[in-house]
């Protein structure tokens, strides 16, 4: 019998935010290399253009530079294992991010030092102050010319609403980028260019009073000291509780392209990224040291592997410990799993995993079995809550070329749907489907997906629609009755979801108020959990 407690202590799941462009992709490889689980450079890169090769969806996210979508990289660094969700990074695909954060312990925030907070990094972090999500900030590219450190500190404290507490401080920038001051080791790492060392060799002055420091660095080391002075003063201590509570940020300053900051940024994560907590399920709270197994279905991702039809359901496990053939239970259904070929995502290939504890997530490949928000069990009758649905920014209407392919469409549309790609509305009284999505985006990928996996032309045509919100009544204001009463009244805009949810479409957002102005015991949901 594993030790639970302890493979639970020496977890880490965490995400990377960052606008497009901020170094992503660079630093994921980069934390991969430095944990030991690629040994060649450029594979996280190469798997993205592999990807972009072997499905043809995907061409649109080539044609645009982007990534649509997302998985998972495991690693082992010191004695912990980390798990790091990769998220899409473009807006039009953020509600797909939104439910990745709902999977993560912590989160890893890339600031470009030349940009400072971007729209991207604001939207996302938004999601983690919403769950008080542990940020950790590194600000990257310091080999550019950048903005001055106390300005861009000043930036994400004020646009981020966080108290960030420098760990390291830069020493100069771009071609005169010296290296970084470590406060709390006193002592300065000098700035190497290069992408092939792994660290742990770099040339270390000790010291504010160094005087190699002053002799080597002159005028940058001048002024880092300064500003460190500075801070010294002025910025607020380390306090792990307001940092657990996503009230403080350590910030750490690097180059992901130059290997510089990286194992910095492993070790922070090590040290101070909490391992897996309790999370809450409708019937009671559960911990993840608890003996029996228990996961949710964050994300589903179809055909990673085009030669299989299948999807991959991507499973956070919560609690106990998971076995490859060991038999699960979808509580929503009440159908049993039994899964053989569970897939982890160790290095940069799939492999068969053969088991997982809470904090780990794993990929469980399936005909449509799993649903997002799915919880799986041993038995016990549980459903995890907090699983995120956003109210759709864009309506449009979908209707097929060839009308004998209505059942192709349907169908289609369902499966798109229960991945989260998009959202699809039926209305209550007509024929003609709805979607909505966050962004245009979403609608070009599922119709490039309706052709290729399912051979349906589909025309999407705006809507008279621009506003939905998910309604429901509680007990005490008349429950049930006055729902249909809401839904009777409104029915040429009323329309089911995707899990049979009623929702309210209407046109404007001046006509949502007059009608929540009218139906004052109906709750209007911009945002709706899975349950
Ligand atoms: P993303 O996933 O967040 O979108 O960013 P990605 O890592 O792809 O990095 C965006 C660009 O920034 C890349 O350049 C990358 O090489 C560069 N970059 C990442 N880290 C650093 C750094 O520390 N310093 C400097 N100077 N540049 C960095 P690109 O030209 O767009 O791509 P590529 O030609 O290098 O592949």
């Amino acid at each position: 019998m594993p030790d639970l407690a302890l493979e639970v202590r020496r977890r880490r799941t965490f995400a990377i935010i960052s606008h497009p462009d901020a170094g992503k992709t660079t630093l994921t490889e980069k934390l991969l290399l430095f944990s030991g689980a690629i040994n060649i450079a450029g594979s996280v890169k190469a798997r993205k253009a592999a990807r972009h090769a072997t499905s043809d969806w995907m061409e649109i996210e080539k044609q645009r530079g982007i990534s649509v979508a997302s998985s998972v990289m495991q690693m082992e660094y010191r004695d912990c294992v980390i798990n790091l969700l990769d998220t899409p990074g473009h807006q039009d695909f953020s509600e797909d991010t939104y439910r990745v954060l709902t999977a993560v312990d912590a989160a890893l925030m890339v600031i470009d030092a030349a940009n400072g907070v971007e729209p991207q990094t604001r939207r996302l972090l938004q999601v983690c102050r919403a769950r008080n999500t542990p940020i950790l900030t590194f600000v990257n590219k310091m080999d550019r010319e950048v903005q001055a450190p106390l300005d861009l500190m000043d930036e994400i404290e004020r646009e981020l609403g966080m108290t960030v507490v420098p760990f390291t401080w830069p020493v100069g920038m771009g071609k005169l980028f010296h290296g970084v001051y470590d406060r709390r080791s006193d002592q300065m790492r000098v700035f190497d260019a290069g992408a092939d060392r792994v660290g742990g060799d770099e040339e270390v002055h000790a010291g504010l009073d160094n005087p190699e420091s002053v002799r080597r660095f002159g005028l940058e080391w001048q002024q880092a000291k300064e500003e460190m002075e500075l801070l010294a003063g002025a910025a607020p201590a380390f306090e792990a509780n307001a940092f657990l509570a996503g009230q403080q940020t350590p910030m750490l300053f690097g180059s992901a392209i130059n290997n510089f900051g990286v194992r910095e940024v492993l070790d922070a994560l090590v040290d101070l990224a909490p391992p897996p907590g309790p999370k809450p399920a409708l019937q009671r709270t559960v911990q993840p040291t608890e003996p029996k197994f228990s996961g949710v279905v964050f994300k589903i991702q179809a055909n990673m592997d085009p030669a299989h039809r299948d999807r991959i359901a991507f499973v956070r496990c919560a609690s106990g410990h998971f076995e490859r053939g060991m038999k699960l239970k979808v509580v929503r259904s009440g159908k049993e799993l039994r899964p053989n070929t569970v897939v982890s995502f160790l290095s940069q290939r799939r492999e068969l995993l053969d088991e997982a504890f809470a904090g780990d997530i794993i990929g469980i490949p399936n005909h449509g079995v799993l649903q997002l928000g799915d919880t799986l069990t041993e038995g016990e009758a549980l459903q995890f809550t907090g699983l995120p649905f956003f109210a759709p920014e864009i309506i449009r209407s979908v209707e097929v070329a060839d009308p004998l392919r209505g059942k192709q469409l349907k169908a289609g549309l369902t499966q798109l749907g229960e991945e989260g790609a998009i959202q699809v509305f039926r209305p209550m009284a007509g024929t003609v489907l709805m979607l909505g999505a966050v962004g245009q985006l979403q609608f070009e990928v599922v119709q490039h997906r309706l052709e290729s996996e399912y051979g349906v032309k589909a025309r999407i045509s705006p809507s008279p629609y621009q506003v939905a919100r998910w309604v429901t009544c509680a007990p005490e204001d008349g429950g049930e009755a006055e729902l249909k009463r809401f839904m009777q009244a409104n029915l040429h805009r009323m329309a089911w979801d995707a899990v049979d949810a009623p929702t309210l479409l209407v046109d404007h957002q001046a006509t949502l108020r007059a009608v929540e102005a009218n139906w004052p015991k109906i709750q209007f949901h911009a945002m709706r959990e899975h349950a």
